[in-house]
C-alpha cells in the first residue's frame, strides 16, 4: 500500500514543498522515516503512534517506511507529524486525502495538534506550488488566512482531521484575514514629552525620511522617552510590508494566535545585554535576531553604549545591506533588516559631560572610554546626532499643549507621499534609501547650498559616507518644506546634526 499527501519544510525564511511518502508492505514490524530528517522528526514515529492509538486505530503491524522527499533538503522540526499520520490514514485506506492539500502540524501523544512556527512564509509557498487547501494546527489557522486564495481549516486535534478526511463531521473553514482586522497597539504620544523642540523637530525628520537617529544627553532628559514615541510618528505599514514583517515573525514564533498580521511598524527594544546571536541572529537552528525582527520598523538601542563592543559592531554590515547573512553548513540563511535605527546614549558615565550647569565627574579618561565603546564606523552610520538637552523648570511645569503624535505623523505623511513620487519605479523607499548612483540626480542642490557643502565637507573632514548620509538629510528637509532644489539652509541643518561627534567624541579623545 502506497500513500502520498503534501507538507510544507522551512529553512530560514524560505518554505519548500515535502512529500510525505508512505509504503506499506508486509514483513517485519517496523516503522522508519528516512529522507534527511532531523532528531525532531526521528521522535515523530513515537508520537504518531500515540496519536493514532488516541484515534482507536491500531498501528500496522506491516513494514512501513516513510520517505520525507526531496532527500537532499534537510527537514527540521516536527511540523511533519501531522501529515505523517495522515499518510498512514491514507495507506490503510482509511481517508483520501486530494491532491492540492497539504498538511502541516505537530502532533501531541494524546493526539492534540501543537502549533508550529513559520506557517505563513510555508502557506504562501504551497499557494505559489498550486495547493488550495491547507490543514495546519487550530493555533496558526488565523495566521495561514492571511494568504488570500488559499481554504484553511484550524486543526484541533488528529480526530477532527480523521473525521473530517472520513467526511463525518466537517471543520469549518477560516475566512480570509486582512489588515483592518488587527487592533492596533497603543504607541505612546509625543504630547506627553514637555518642551525638547529641537530634539522633536529632529525625530520628525528622522521619520519623514527613515534616517538613522542618535539621542545623546543627561540622565533624565527624556531621551528613552523622546525614542519611544517615534513610532507613533511613522507612516502606516503597507500591505506588502506587513507580510514581510509577519513572516519573520512567525518564523520566531511571535505571532499572536487572534491577531497574526504585524499591522504597526514593530518597535525592537533589546536589552543592552542582549548576544551577538540574539541582536543580529544566528544559533544553531539559525533564528532571526532583533534587528530583523524589527523590519520595517524600529530597532532601538538604549544605553547604547552599554552593548557590548563586538555586538554592535555586528550590526554594520547589516545595517548597510539591510539583509543579514547566516552561514550554516546546509546553506545560507537570509533575513531581511530595512530598519530605522535609533539609540540613546549618555555622554559619558555620570551622564553630565557638556551639562550647562552640572559638573561632570568622570574624567577626562572615563568619559573617553566610555564614548569609545561606540566605534567611528558606527557612529557615521546615524544620520542625526540629536542633543537632549537637560528639560528647564518652566517647560515641566508649563501647562500649555503640546503637538500630538497625530499632528506630526500629517506632516511625516506628506513628506512621505513627495518620496513615493519621486523614487516610483526605482525600487527605493525613502531618501535614506537613496543608492549612491542615484544621489545627484535625487538631490538637486542651489549653487550656494554646493558652495557650503564644499567648505563642509573640508572643514569636519567628512567622511564620504557623511558626505551621502548629510545629503540624504537635507533631502529630507527640503521635502518637509516642499521644496524641490536643496538650498542653503537645508545644507546647514543636515550638517547640524553632524556636530555632535565634535563636540563629545573629539573633546573626549583630546
Ligand atoms: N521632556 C519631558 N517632559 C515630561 N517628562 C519628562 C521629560 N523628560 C523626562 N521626563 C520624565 O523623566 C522620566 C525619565 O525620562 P527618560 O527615561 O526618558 O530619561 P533618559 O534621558 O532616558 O534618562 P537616562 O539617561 O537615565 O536613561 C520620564 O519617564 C518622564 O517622567
Ligand atoms: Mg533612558
Amino acid at each position: 500500500m502506497f500513500a502520498k499527501v503534501n507538507s510544507m519544510g522551512l529553512f530560514g525564511l524560505n518554505a519548500f514543498a515535502v512529500d510525505v511518502e508512505i509504503a506499506v508492505s508486509k514483513g517485519l514490524p517496523r516503522f522508519e522515516i528516512v529522507g534527511l530528517a532531523d532528531t525532531a522528526v526521528q521522535e515523530s514515529r513515537e508520537r504518531i503512534k500515540a496519536a493514532l492509538y488516541a484515534c482507536g486505530i491500531v498501528f500496522p503491524t506491516n513494514s512501513a517506511v516513510i520517505n520525507l522527499a526531496p532527500a537532499d533538503l534537510r527537514k527540521n522540526g516536527s511540523m511533519h507529524d501531522l501529515a505523517i499520520f495522515t499518510a498512514i490514514l491514507a495507506a490503510l485506506g482509511r481517508v483520501q486525502v486530494p491532491a492540492d492539500a497539504a498538511v502541516i502540524g505537530e502532533v501531541s501523544l494524546n493526539g492534540d495538534v501543537r502549533r508550529v512556527n513559520g506557517v505563513l512564509p510555508m502557506v504562501l509557498k504551497a499557494k505559489e506550488q498550486g495547493i488550495r487547501t491547507m490543514f495546519v494546527p487550530i493555533e496558526n489557522a488565523r495566521e495561514a488566512a492571511v494568504v488570500d486564495g488559499v481554504t484553511v481549516y484550524g486543526v484541533p486535534d488528529t480526530k477532527a482531521l480523521l473525521s473530517h478526511l472520513e467526511g463525518d463531521a466537517l471543520l469549518t473553514p477560516i475566512g480570509h484575514i486582512g489588515l483592518e482586522e488587527s487592533p492596533h497597539e497603543m504607541v505612546p504620544d509625543f504630547a506627553d514629552v514637555h518642551g525638547q523642540g529641537a530634539a522633536k523637530y529632529a525625530l520628525e525628520l528622522a521619520a519623514a525620511g527613515g534616517h538613522n537617529a542618535l539621542l545623546i544627553g543627561p540622565p533624565g532628559s527624556g531621551k528613552s522617552m523622546l525614542a519611544k514615541r517615534v513610532p507613533g510618528i511613522l507612516p502606516a505599514l503597507t500591505f506588502a510590508e506587513s507580510i514581510e514583517t509577519t513572516q519573520i515573525h512567525s518564523v520566531a514564533g511571535l505571532l499572536d494566535a487572534e491577531h497574526p498580521l504585524v499591522t504597526v511598524r514593530p518597535f525592537r527594544s533589546p536589552h543592552h545585554t542582549i548576544s551577538s546571536a540574539g541582536l543580529a541572529g544566528g544559533g544553531t537552528i539559525p533564528h532571526p535576531g532583533e534587528i530583523s525582527l524589527a523590519h520595517n520598523g524600529l530597532l532601538f538601542l538604549d544605553e547604547l553604549a552599554e552593548f557590548d563592543r563586538r555586538t554592535l559592531e555586528i550590526l554594520r554590515q547589516p545595517l548597510e545591506d539591510r539583509t543579514v547573512t547566516i552561514s550554516r553548513a546546509a546553506g545560507t540563511i537570509r533575513y531581511p533588516c530595512s530598519i530605522m535605527l535609533v539609540a540613546a546614549m549618555n555622554p559619558c558615565p555620570c551622564g553630565y559631560l557638556g551639562h550647562p550647569t552640572r559638573k561632570c565627574t568622570c574624567g577626562q579618561r572615563a568619559a573617553a572610554n566610555y564614548l569609545n565603546r561606540v566605534s567611528g564606523p558606527l557612529l557615521d552610520r546615524f544620520d542625526l546626532h540629536i542633543e537632549a538637552a537637560p528639560v528647564s523648570f518652566d517647560d515641566l511645569s508649563s501647562t500649555k499643549k503640546e503637538e500630538s503624535s497625530a499632528e506630526i505623523r500629517k506632516r511625516v505623511a506628506a513628506a512621505r507621499a513627495i518620496q513615493t513620487e519621486r523614487f516610483k519605479g526605482t525600487g527605493i523607499t525613502c531618501n535614506a534609501r537613496i543608492t549612491p548612483d542615484k544621489l545627484a540626480h535625487f538631490c538637486p542642490m542651489t549653487d550656494s547650498a554646493k558652495n557650503l557643502l564644499k567648505a563642509v565637507f573640508e572643514k569636519l573632514g567628512l567622511s564620504a559616507r557623511a558626505y551621502d548620509r548629510l545629503l540624504k538629510v537635507a533631502r529630507t528637509s527640503a521635502d518637509l518644506r516642499g521644496l524641490e532644489v536643496i538650498g542653503e539652509a537645508q545644507i546647514a541643518e543636515a550638517v547640524q546634526y553632524r556636530t555632535l561627534d565634535r563636540k563629545y567624541w573629539q573633546t573626549a579623545d583630546a
